[in-house]
C-alpha cells in the first residue's frame, strides 16, 4: 500500500511505502501513476537507485529521451542526463550545470515535448544544516483555471513558438554575465552549431489539454517561448510577461528542498520549473531521466 501526502495547495505530493529499486506490480504502478498525474509533482524519499533502476522505473511511463547535450549524458547510460557543477580529473564539467536558470518545461521546444522528468538526488549541497539548490515548480493548470473568463477565451486561440536556439543563446549570455560578476566558477560550453541546428523551432498552442487529466494548462515558459504568433513582438512580450507573472504566484508553486535519495518526478505538461543556483562551489549531483510525450500541434 502506498501513502500519498499532498504538500502544496495545487501540486506536490510525497509518496511513501514503495521501494523503487524493485520491480513494481501493475497495481502498485497504476496507483503511483494516478497519484503522480493528479498531483503534478510527486517525490519519494530515501531511495537507493542505480542508474539502471532509475531507467527501469521511469521507462514504465513511456519512451526515454537521450538528451541533445551529448556531453552531459552519463557514460554507459544515454538515458541519464547529468546535472552537476562538479568537474572530472581534467577539469571538464561532468554534466550540465546551468539547467533551469529560467522557468521552463523540459524539451518543450520539441514537436514531442517531454511528458515527465524524474530527478534523482545523488549529492545535495548543505550549508549550516540547510539544503541548498531548491527546485521550484509552478502549476500551469491551476494558473489557467484561475484566469478570468475573458482572458481564458483570449489565450485559448493564441499560439507560441518554442525555440531551443534562442534559449541556449539567452542562457549562455546570462551565464557569461554571471561569470563576469564572479558569481559562477564553472565554465559551460557555448552551444555548438550542431546542437543549435539539431532542434528546429516549434509552433504550438498556448493552451494544452493534458492527455491524462484533461486539465487545460498554459504551455508557455520564459526559457523556451520565443514569441506569440500573429501579433507584434512588443505585444507578445507584454502578454507573455503578464501570463508568466500570473503563473508564478506563490499559491501555484511547490518548492522542493532536496535530500540525498529523493526521486522526484514532475509533469512537464502541467507544471514548469526553475532551479536555484545558491550553492556553488558546494558539489551537487543529480541524475535525470526524461519521458517523451505526445506530439503537439
Ligand atoms: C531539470 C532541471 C532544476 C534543478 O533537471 O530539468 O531543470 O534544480 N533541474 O536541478
Ligand atoms: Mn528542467
Amino acid at each position: 500500500m502506498i501513502t500519498v501526502t499532498r504538500i502544496g495547495k495545487h501540486l506536490g505530493a510525497e509518496i511513501s511505502g514503495v521501494d523503487l529499486s524493485q520491480p513494481l506490480d501493475d497495481n502498485t504502478f497504476a496507483q503511483i501513476a494516478n497519484a503522480f498525474f493528479d498531483n503534478e509533482v510527486a517525490f519519494f524519499r530515501n531511495q537507493h537507485l542505480t542508474p539502471a533502476q532509475q531507467i527501469a522505473f521511469t521507462r514504465r511511463f513511456g519512451t526515454l529521451e537521450a538528451h541533445v547535450r551529448k556531453e552531459s549524458r552519463l557514460g554507459g547510460h544515454d538515458e541519464i542526463f547529468v546535472l552537476s557543477n562538479k568537474l572530472d580529473a581534467n577539469g571538464k564539467a561532468i554534466g550540465a550545470q546551468d539547467a533551469g536558470r529560467f522557468w521552463h518545461s523540459d524539451l518543450s521546444y520539441k514537436r514531442q515535448p517531454s511528458m515527465l522528468s524524474a530527478l534523482y538526488a545523488v549529492e545535495v549541497p548543505v550549508k549550516d544544516g540547510v539544503a541548498l539548490g531548491n527546485t521550484y515548480f509552478a502549476s500551469s493548470t491551476a494558473a489557467y483555471a484561475a484566469l478570468p473568463e475573458a482572458t481564458k477565451q483570449r489565450v485559448d486561440s493564441l499560439r507560441n513558438v518554442h525555440s531551443y536556439r534562442e534559449y541556449r543563446l539567452k542562457n549562455y549570455a546570462a551565464q557569461q554575465g554571471e561569470e563576469q560578476r564572479g558569481i559562477r566558477t564553472v565554465q559551460e560550453h557555448a552551444p555548438t552549431p550542431e546542437q543549435l541546428a539539431s532542434v528546429p523551432d516549434t509552433e504550438m498552442n498556448v493552451v494544452r489539454v493534458h492527455p491524462v487529466t484533461k486539465r487545460k494548462g498554459l504551455f508557455i515558459n520564459e526559457g523556451h517561448t520565443a514569441y506569440l504568433t500573429g501579433i507584434s513582438r512588443a505585444e507578445s512580450d507584454a502578454e507573455l510577461a503578464s501570463l508568466y507573472a500570473h503563473i508564478i504566484q506563490p499559491e501555484f508553486i511547490y518548492g522542493h528542498s532536496w535530500r540525498v535519495g529523493d526521486l522526484l518526478m514532475w509533469d512537464n505538461i502541467a507544471v514548469q520549473h526553475k532551479a536555484t543556483f545558491d550553492y556553488d562551489p558546494l558539489p551537487r549531483l543529480m541524475y535525470r531521466t526524461t519521458v517523451r510525450g505526445p506530439v503537439v500541434m
